[in-house]
């Protein structure tokens, strides 16, 4: 039986990675996660609950900056593989902690990559983001264009890969780097757009919208992101990879206020803010190589996305 370490594994992704590794492989899966507080650590505790009870399942509590905790975890486990999606996330809160970005995304990364090394695992998914592609002016966004991050957080995602790509060469370390455009679903986060503005619609206050609407985003339902991470652990074609995992339809800001007005039955009330330094124009993935290295064929439109992210807002009461 193969053994699967999950870094982050009880954050939004993380924890539907988990869903499907437990329901649909015979892996065992070990998660590392310190519960972080960016977001109520309560909400991560309901996300591995279920996954508690599994006997294939163990969660440990820890810090991928501490790297004498990591080496003893991986002294007493050996892994087949990693999946590494532990992060400091968001955007706009890296402008003011670069510090601790660099720490957790590329020194975090680091540990796990010597790890990796020192244990003889052969095989490393990274859960990269499209934010790499920042600045650069072309779209859709292609996996050869050069990487010109415009936050502290997609820095720390492109040093990530760097330093994923050098181990990958040096050490025969299969590697994936996947980066994720905008993933919603069951679970967001409460910081991200969809979640974050259906709290506030439906509590009647206002929901903050930076620029004047146009923005786009190609957003990504959490289940088809799993399904390339799935991919991702079964591709052995090559030794380093990175490649989309986005939906290539891109959604204007306005035009997903008024999809979540409809689903939701409230009207929004706006809140227009000036264009965040961070943020991007727009994000469009290319995913023709997902599809060919991968087999990935996202398959939830922004549509049914929304109506099963609302359904799921509403059962929590
Ligand atoms: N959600 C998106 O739209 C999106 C887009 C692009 C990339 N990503 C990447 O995907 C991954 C998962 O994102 P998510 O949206 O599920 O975020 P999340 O915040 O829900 O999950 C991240 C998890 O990592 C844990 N963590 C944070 N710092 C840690 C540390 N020092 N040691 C151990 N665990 C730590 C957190 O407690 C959390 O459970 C991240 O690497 C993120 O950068 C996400």
């Amino acid at each position: 039986m193969k053994t699967i370490l999950v870094t982050g594994g009880a954050g939004f992704i993380g924890s539907h990675l988990v869903d499907r590794l437990l329901a649909t492989t015979e892996a065992r899966v070990v998660v590392v996660d310190n519960f972080s507080d960016f977001y109520a650590p309560e909400i991560k505790r309901a996300n591995v609950r279920a996954h508690l009870e599994n006997p294939r399942y163990q969660l440990i509590e820890a810090d991928i900056r501490e790297f004498e905790r990591l080496r003893s975890i991986f002294s007493e486990t050996p892994f087949d593989a990693i999946v590494h999606l532990a992060a400091c996330t968001g955007v706009r809160p890296s402008l003011e902690q670069a510090i601790d970005y660099e720490q957790t995304n590329v020194t975090g990364t680091l540990h796990l990559l010597e790890l990796a090394r020192e244990f003889s695992i052969r095989k490393f998914v990274f859960g990269s983001s499209s934010s790499i592609y920042g600045a650069n002016p072309n779209a859709p966004f292609k996996e050869e264009f050069l990487p010109l991050p415009i936050s502290p957080y997609a820095a720390s995602k492109a040093a990530g890969e760097m330093f994923a790509y050098t181990y990958s060469h040096l050490y025969q370390i299969q590697t994936v780097c996947l980066r994720f455009f905008t993933v919603y679903g069951p679970r967001q986060r409460p910081d991200l757009a969809i979640h974050k503005f259906a709290r506030l619609m439906t509590a009647g206050k206002p929901i903050p919208l930076y620029g004047d609407g146009t923005t786009e985003r190609d957003y990504t339902f959490v289940s088809d992101i799993v399904s390339g991470i799935i991919a991702a652990l079964q591709y052995n074609q090559t030794p380093f990879e990175a490649i989309n995992l986005g939906c290539s339809e891109m959604v204007p800001l306005k035009r997903l206020v008024e999809m979540l007005e409809t689903a939701l039955g409230v009207k929004a009330n706006i809140d227009r803010l000036p264009m965040h330094p961070g943020d991007l124009e727009r994000t469009h993935a290319d995913i023709n190589k997902a599809e060919q290295l991968l087999g990935y064929v996202p398959t939830t439109t922004i549509e049914t996305g929304i109506s099963k992210f609302v359904e799921w807002f509403r059962s929590r009461g």
